[in-house]
């Protein structure tokens, strides 16, 4: 098998170009909503504190803006607002594992995704667990749940992505900031898209971006992180291409974890140039700019980023009925995966379009002095009462911090 993989199959293990298991059952994504947060910081107000040429955010990273969370808001608050709609659309009684994916942890032994599971109202009889690895959680987080559903095809999982992306004020990363939450509805027969069992794999011990647990902004050498994620979309798609994945023609779109925008587009030309095809810019632009209208304005929300840029392209105007997509996961340190999906027939019914853009159209628009102060909040300590100030107009709020316990509450 050459490293482009000039194969047609959907996948190994005797599976078939349309997802399936040989005939068996179909598991994918039922169900996709996001949610991000209550402020929104303009680079152009960044721009004009640090006197960067506006055109570097714009053209250069391809940012136009990025999500602020209030003081009250964090990952539980997005993951139980962005998995909410899902729970009120389907009911909660299918659902018997959770998955949180997120490389901005609020505690090192408790699962976040209980205190969403309870925000959620979800049954007792549930499995909660926390995935970590960078960026890529989320997509572990998924084929771990489609193993789930194959075992039992009447159990639902949902995975959620939530993470917020801090870098240190007047870093280069600080451009690239942004927080919200994906939460994926993973079933058999579902409704959005069918996810092939064909995977390309690549795992390398590199340190381009980490967060040690005394931090709780990451570090990462800018460089070398986009070197090692080239890296990682050449290893996943060579991968990909010797278990017997379809060959780069098939794809009607691809859509990659995106840190910034115009991350998609180097590595979108890195795959083409690696597989020998031309490196057409109008045509890059024409397959990915439909993947970035969410990420552009909400900004880098790492695990869930992937899944943001899935969610503009199901809300985009094209129709991908029967489609293959595919889709590049990348989490530094480093592990990436590239897989497959086709969109299911009648898919548009099921989407969240207008309460997407809603999510994003609702953000307040803060200055750089407000944006500063949120990015310096911290708690003592010292295990004391400390209520946090009610700004978030979402569902839920994280309302206190009191004997070194989190607080959470609906709105
Ligand atoms: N007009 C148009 N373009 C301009 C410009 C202007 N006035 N000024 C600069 N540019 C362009 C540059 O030419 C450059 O483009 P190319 O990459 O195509 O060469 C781009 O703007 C960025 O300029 P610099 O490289 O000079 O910017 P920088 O030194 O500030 O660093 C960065 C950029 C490395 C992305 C930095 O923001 C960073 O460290 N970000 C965080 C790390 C990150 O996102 N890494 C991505 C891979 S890791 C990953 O994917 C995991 C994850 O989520 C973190």
């Amino acid at each position: 098998m050459s490293a482009n993989g000039n194969h047609t199959q959907g996948g190994n293990n005797g599976s078939n170009a349309t997802g399936g298991t040989g005939g068996a059952i179909a598991v994918g994504i039922e169900d996709l909503s996001f949610a991000t947060t209550e402020y929104v910081l303009p680079h152009t107000e960044l721009a004009a504190y640090n006197g960067t040429e506006i055109g570097k955010y714009h053209l250069g990273i391809g940012q136009q803006s990025m999500s602020v969370p209030a003081a009250d808001e964090d990952i539980v608050t997005m993951a139980a607002a962005a998995a909410a709609p899902i729970v009120a659309r389907h009911g909660a009684g299918r659902i018997r594992t959770v998955i949180l994916a997120t490389e901005s942890s609020i505690d090192q032994a408790k699962a976040a995704g209980v205190y969403a599971h309870s925000l959620l109202g979800l049954p007792a009889a549930t499995r909660v667990v926390e995935l970590k690895q960078a960026c890529y959680g989320a997509t572990a987080a998924l084929q771990f749940a489609m193993g789930l559903v194959y075992r039992n095809p009447s159990e639902q999982v949902l995975v959620i992505a939530s993470d917020v992306s801090k870098y240190d004020l007047d870093s280069p990363g600080e451009a690239t900031q942004g927080a919200a939450a994906a939460a994926i509805l993973v079933g058999a027969n579902p409704s959005l898209l069918r996810i092939e069992p064909a995977s390309g794999l690549f795992t390398a011990d590199v340190m381009d971006f980490w967060r040690p647990n005394y931090r709780d902004t990451a570090l990462v050498d800018g460089q070398e992180s986009i070197s090692a994620y080239l890296q990682a979309v050449e290893g996943s798609w060579k991968d990909y291409s010797e278990q017997g994945g379809r060959s780069l023609e098939d794809f009607a779109a691809f859509c990659y974890h995106q840190p910034f925008t115009k991350m998609a587009y180097k590595a979108h030309r890195h795959l083409l140039h690696y597989c020998g095809h031309p490196v057409e810019n109008d045509e890059v632009a024409r397959v990915l700019e439909p993947t970035t209208t969410y990420n552009s304005v909400v900004g880098n929300s790492y695990t869930a980023s992937l899944y943001l840029g899935l969610a503009a392209l199901l809300d985009s105007d094209a129709d991908l009925t029967d489609r293959a997509i595919g889709l590049l996961s990348y989490g530094s340190g480093s592990v990436a995966e590239f897989f497959a999906a086709t969109v299911v027939p009648g898919y548009r019914a099921h989407l969240r379009t207008k309460a997407h853009r809603e999510a994003i159209d609702r953000r307040k628009p803060i200055d750089h002095a407000t944006y500063r102060e949120l990015h310096q909040r911290s708690f003592p300590t010292d295990g004391g009462d400390y209520p946090v100030p009610a700004q978030t107009s979402g569902p839920y709020r994280f309302s206190a911090l009191s004997g070194h316990k989190r607080i959470y509450e609906p709105r």
